[in-house]
């Protein structure tokens, strides 16, 4: 089990935000595959502060989707304390913090990542919001600006100070901000700040692809669970694996074909019914990329969904290319 807060988890892991990705249909997609807590993508606190923002329907939680997370992006304590609060009472469960995306767009603004060069803001804001909400409160946080000595001191100023002043987890990816993507997440650094503060719940992020590894590296680090993020795009089965590995069944084996068309063409539909057919289809591009990868044939395969044009064409690709040639 896993709480953060007041929110129970019976198994501990979720779904990250996901920037661009993490919409209804793919924490729908979560869910049925047994994850017990989804984050929506991270909000612009500016936008979500706005009065007229959170009146549309696609940043307002629906009914089959708790609990769920809202995560905010921002340098201004007021308005993420005003965001929080907005997000709080449209019906999130969760907030979270970032402190860690590594977009230049957001990084040229002094937000996300940026804000690990600024401990007193960073810990200011985190204040704001803690006073403006009564939900559990979350962080992420990547493990530093750099891979500096002086830039991880303050990752662990930060870290500590946040977990003393109540954070009810931190959510951490271990590369820098600089670092983005590049080489392996640093798992280790999870472990030291697990007995810096043994108190907060940890969250390791980073490079979870694989149910049994994930588990390992999570139990080798003595942290509380884990955020998946990348594992889970094209791959909601990820969570059937997790959720067997924590509760001590047999992990089971990759879809068959025909589940991978099916949940494909579900999504496409959730999709549709979000975007409408004329911009989902290039919007599920992204998502057939990797759907396709669990594919035994799957350059043909990807080529094949590739080039569908339209909603028509892209659900009879899916259903030739994964059923009638099984
Ligand atoms: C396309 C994409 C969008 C992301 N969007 C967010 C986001 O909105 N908020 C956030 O905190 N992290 C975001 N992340 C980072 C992930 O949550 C996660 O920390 C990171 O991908 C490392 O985990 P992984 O290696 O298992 O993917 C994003 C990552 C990707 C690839």
């Amino acid at each position: 089990m896993l709480q953060i807060g007041d929110l129970k988890l019976e198994v501990p892991f979720f779904q990250a935000p996901l920037s661009g990705y993490s919409d209804y249909a793919m924490r729908y997609l979560a869910r049925e595959n047994g994850c017990p807590f989804t984050f929506a993508g991270v909000m612009l606190a500016k936008s979500a502060a706005h009065p007229k923002v959170l009146k549309k329907p696609q940043f307002i939680p629906r009914q089959d989707e708790h609990p769920i997370g809202a995560q905010i992006l921002g340098r201004d304590p007021v308005v993420m304390a005003k965001a929080a609060k907005d997000l709080e009472q449209v019906g999130y469960d969760v907030i979270d913090i970032n402190y860690a995306c590594p977009a230049p767009k957001v990084l040229r603004r002094r937000r996300g990542g940026y804000l690990l060069n600024e401990p007193e803001l960073a810990i200011e804001i985190f204040d704001a919001v803690r006073e403006a909400v009564s939900c559990p409160l979350t962080v992420k946080l990547r493990c530093g600006y750099t891979n500096s000595s002086e830039f991880r001191d303050n990752f662990f100023l930060i870290a500590r100070q946040l977990a003393e002043r109540g954070a009810d987890a931190l959510v951490v990816h271990p590369r820098s901000v600089k670092q983005v993507y590049r080489d392996k997440a640093d798992w280790s650094i999870l472990g030291e700040l697990k007995q810096e503060c043994p108190d907060t719940v940890i969250i390791g992020s980073g490079d979870v692809f694989d149910a049994e590894q994930s588990i390992q590296k999570m139990k080798e680090a003595k942290i509380d669970g884990l955020l998946v993020a990348r594992g889970a795009v094209g791959n909601p089965w990820i969570f059937r694996q997790l959720k067997a590995g924590f509760t001590g069944q047999p992990i089971p084996e990759k879809p068959s074909p025909k589940e991978q068309a099916e949940t494909m063409l579900k999504h496409l539909e959730l999709v549709v019914e979000i975007y409408g057919q004329s911009k989902a289809v290039r919007y599920f591009r992204k998502f057939t990329a990797q759907y396709s990868r669990l594919h035994p044939q799957k350059k043909q395969i990807q080529q094949e969904l590739m080039t569908a044009k339209t909603h028509k064409e892209l659900i009879k690709a899916i259903q030739t290319s994964y059923c009638l040639n099984w």
